[in-house]
């Protein structure tokens, strides 16, 4: 059965059914023992309970700050004693105190290459830059946004035509296929971090991570 996963969404979930799908082909070889989501109506959700995953919901506009819920957050999540937290879509920021908790088994999907563009409205930054080229990145969470050890990343070219919702379309595909190798690679044991760098099967990874395409 593999790895125990808890995944963290807000909204569409379509890095979420790539790991639904890795699963289910057999590519991944780890249980989704819970969907989580701060936003109540995310369609995330729904693709959950349609692969017939739990799913629980804990709204950040019952919170009266950050820290309060963080830590509602991280005793829901220790409920459920995941191996590897993702955050795929999850659009919050988390304190350090929970990133502490979880250090070394919580993972993150970004739409660029980091160190290019943290943040959001990566796509847009991309283009007004007239970016050559940009992609996706997963990486381990610390406390630094968007600024963890990178496991793999993915690169797409730009194009003159390109808008943010083309040019994300293309990215997104990437998301698809870097997210659950990631996680594969973790289920394996094949992951480790020495020194703020990722190694594979014990040697490093390149400086920005492998690039796919
Ligand atoms: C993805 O582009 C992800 O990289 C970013 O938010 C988007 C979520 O898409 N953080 P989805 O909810 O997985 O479809």
């Amino acid at each position: 059965m593999g790895i125990s996963v808890a995944v963290l969404v807000s909204g569409r979930g379509s890095n979420l059914q790539a790991i639904i799908d890795a699963v289910q082909h057999g590519a991944l070889r780890a249980n989704i023992g819970v969907v989580i989501s701060n936003v109540p109506d995310a369609y995330g959700l729904h693709r959950a309970q349609t692969a017939g995953v739990e799913t629980r919901v804990l709204d950040h506009q019952n919170f009266p700050d950050r820290a309060s819920y963080d830590l509602s957050l991280q005793e829901l999540i220790d409920e459920y004693r995941p191996d590897l937290i993702v955050l795929a879509g999850f659009m919050r920021i988390l304190g350090d105190r929970f990133v502490r908790h979880f250090a070394g088994r919580i993972i993150n999907i970004h739409p660029s290459l980091l160190p290019k563009y943290p943040g959001l409205n990566t796509h847009g930054r991309a283009l007004a830059d007239k970016a050559s080229e940009h992609g996706a990145s997963v990486h381990f969470v610390t406390e630094d946004l968007d600024a963890g050890p990178i496991i793999i990343q993915s690169v797409v070219p730009v194009y003159d035509t390109d808008t943010p919702d083309t040019l994300a379309a293309r990215v997104l595909e990437q998301e698809h296929h870097i997210l659950p190798q990631a996680m594969a690679w973790f289920a394996e044991g094949r992951l480790t971090i020495t020194d703020g760098r990722v190694l594979l099967d014990g040697e490093p990874r390149p400086e920005q991570g492998l690039r796919t395409s």
